[in-house]
């Protein structure tokens, strides 16, 4: 079963994470990590500068890969999730730019582009602790509803719905890309260790599907139960809809401290 931890903030979420990965990194310089986009991991983001500009540790030899990229946006793109990580993750942590990956969007080169990512991932010897967030259609990384639990990184048609949730970044709706190249869950669930976050009303029904309900490609979140360490970090809001949710506070209440998350 995954971890339910109920915080009272997304700063409290963000702390929680980034103590864990500074753990990883003071035990492994070359940790590797998997980074989210969108706007739920950016707490962590800004306690782990926090922690690095406190308390320094050499994060040179840190490696990262992002779950996901749209198709054909023109390099440099300040939406594309390239221009995402360089400027929330790579500048704002100070990392060394050649160590994080991001998968290659780019329709010229698209074709070989889901097989190479997967090589680069496993050649580093594969992501210690990933970091997600989830979608209101329930996707994880793009994986939308339907997505098979095996799939490797890929390009995938974003669902109308997660392009309308989207569609703040960019001028019009219209802008939006239809397309994506995205780690499979099957790539998500090779990672050692998944950290989930979801903030808000928003998310709630997403969030009770993939802890609690069936098993089912038609909502992607639900692979997290096929994995055997998974952290859930959420408000109150998103936990809102967990029919189990007071025996996961117990439960938390109750962990040693040496246990981590
Ligand atoms: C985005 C990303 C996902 C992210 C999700 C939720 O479009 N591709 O990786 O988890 O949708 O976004 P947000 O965190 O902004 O709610």
């Amino acid at each position: 079963m995954a971890e339910i931890v109920v915080v009272e903030s997304k700063r409290a979420a963000g702390e929680l994470v980034a103590a864990s990965v500074r753990r990883l990194i003071e035990a492994k310089a070359d940790t590797v990590l998997g980074l989210a986009t969108g706007s739920t991991p950016l707490p962590i983001y800004a306690a782990l500068a926090e922690s690095f500009r406190s308390n320094p540790i050499d994060v040179s030899r840190l490696r990262g890969f992002a779950l996901d990229e749209y198709v054909g946006l023109p390099p440099g793109h300040p939406e594309s999730y390239r221009a995402v990580i360089d400027r929330d993750v790579v500048a704002a942590l100070g990392l060394t730019p050649n160590n994080i990956h991001v998968p290659n969007g780019d329709l010229a080169t698209l074709e070989g582009a889901g097989a190479a990512y997967e090589r680069a991932i496993e050649a580093a010897g594969g992501i210690d602790l990933q970091i997600l967030g989830i979608g209101r259609t329930g996707h994880l990384g793009f994986n939308e509803p339907g997505s098979s639990f095996a799939s490797r990184t890929r390009v995938k048609t974003l669902a109308p719905k997660s392009r309308a949730d989207n569609a703040r970044f960019f001028p019009t709706p219209d802008d939006v890309p239809r397309h994506c190249i995205t780690q499979g869950l099957g790539t998500i669930r090779r990672a050692r260790h998944l950290v989930l976050l979801a903030f808000g009303a928003d998310k709630a029904a997403a969030i009770a599907a993939a802890v609690e309900g069936p098993v089912t490609a038609s909502q992607p979140g639900s692979a997290i139960q096929l994995h055997e360490h998974v952290t859930v970090v959420l408000d109150e809001a998103a936990a809102a809809q967990l029919a189990n949710l007071d025996y996961y506070r117990y439960i938390w209440a109750n962990k040693p401290a040496w246990q981590g998350i």
